[in-house]
């Protein structure tokens, strides 16, 4: 198998309208501790990770009306957002899918949270599924 191709689900992206409530809820349903809190404003969102274990939960809220998270709320209110899988190179990962034909929402990647790079590609080539891939800053 190609090592390239190994994903790893790094986290799950859940859209809020509250970021405080939902990181109360969370904490308190699930035991679980918040790990990191990050406004990322080019894209007009706040996100907090919630640490699960092998994985995390990502609650995400919009900073503007017209951020991408802030129209998806518009429209299909809170919840289920977007799967993330970690990787090993993510502009290989990328030029991968767009020579197997997938729909890139960004062809290049652009800042994350705690100094990835992320990247999303389209639900449409994704079956269905909003996908998030992230490369984290190999540790020295
Ligand atoms: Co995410």
């Amino acid at each position: 198998m190609n090592k390239l191709a190994h994903w790893t689900i790094d986290h799950i992206g859940i859209a809020v309208s509250s970021l405080d409530e939902a990181i109360s809820f969370y904490e308190q349903k699930l035991g679980a501790a918040l790990c990191l809190r990050e406004t990322i404003e080019a894209s007009g969102v706040e996100l907090a990770f919630i640490n699960t274990g092998d994985s995390r939960v990502e609650l995400l809220a919009p900073t503007r009306s017209d951020a991408a998270i802030g129209k998806f709320l518009a429209s299909h209110g809170p919840g289920l957002h977007h799967i993330c899988y970690r990787v090993a190179d993510i502009k290989v990962e990328l030029a991968r899918l767009a020579a197997d034909g997938c729909t890139l929402i960004d062809s290049v990647p652009r800042p994350g949270a705690a100094h990835s790079q992320i990247a999303f590609i389209s639900p449409k080539s994704f079956m269905g599924v909003l996908t998030e891939l992230v490369e984290y800053p190999s540790k020295a």
